[in-house]
């Protein structure tokens, strides 16, 4: 029975942590790692999916001031790169949406909601695929040079989300 119980443990630990999120699949420029969450791609001569330099300019637009450039953290807030090889993707989106509340020890640590914020709500992924792409050193501290067009398909789910159709 212990011994059932802490298999049961270490799987759940693994099953928690986040793997390295190789693009096995692609859909209209869009690519997914095996777990079907999002995930970047990179190719030998650096150009980066859409996505990816999407959340590039999101991620600076809407998170640096807090998590530093490049996802690298700050004295107020914790270095994305380091949490998202932790942090599933359901994790990640759920606390980007609701926010989360530290406050205690006379250090009060607040990441702000930003489920009705359009421009963060509506990229989450490309968001995510930016950091994850940071998280598994396949983008180095700089905007990505080269990237794909945009497909048609962002556009479309851009519209949808933003209420423009
Ligand atoms: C006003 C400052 C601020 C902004 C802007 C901000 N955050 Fe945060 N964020 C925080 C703080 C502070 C924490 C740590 C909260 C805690 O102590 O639980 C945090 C935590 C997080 C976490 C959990 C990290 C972990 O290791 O568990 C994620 C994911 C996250 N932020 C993503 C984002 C994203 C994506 C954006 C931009 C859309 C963003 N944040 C914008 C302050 C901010």
């Amino acid at each position: 029975m212990a011994a059932a119980l802490a298999t049961l443990l270490v799987a759940g630990a693994s099953a928690a942590l986040a793997e390295p999120a190789k693009a096995v699949r692609e859909e209209n420029g869009k690519y997914f790692a095996a777990n079907d969450a999002p995930t970047y791609n990179v190719k030998a001569d650096g150009t980066v999916d859409w996505y990816t330099f999407s959340g590039y300019r999101r991620y600076h637009a809407e998170c640096h001031t807090c998590h530093g450039p490049d996802g690298m953290g700050s004295t107020y807030a914790p270095a994305l790169v380091d949490s998202l090889k932790r942090l599933s993707y359901e994790d990640f989106t759920a606390t980007v949406i609701q926010g989360r509340q530290n406050v205690g020890g006379g250090k009060e640590s607040v990441m702000p909601s930003f489920g009705t914020n359009n421009n963060v709500a509506c990229y989450l992924d490309d968001i995510y695929v930016y950091l994850k792409a940071r998280s598994d050193d396949a983008l180095g501290r700089v905007r990505p040079a080269k990237r794909d067009d945009k497909p048609a398909a962002a556009k479309e789910a851009e519209n949808v989300c933003l209420g423009a159709s």
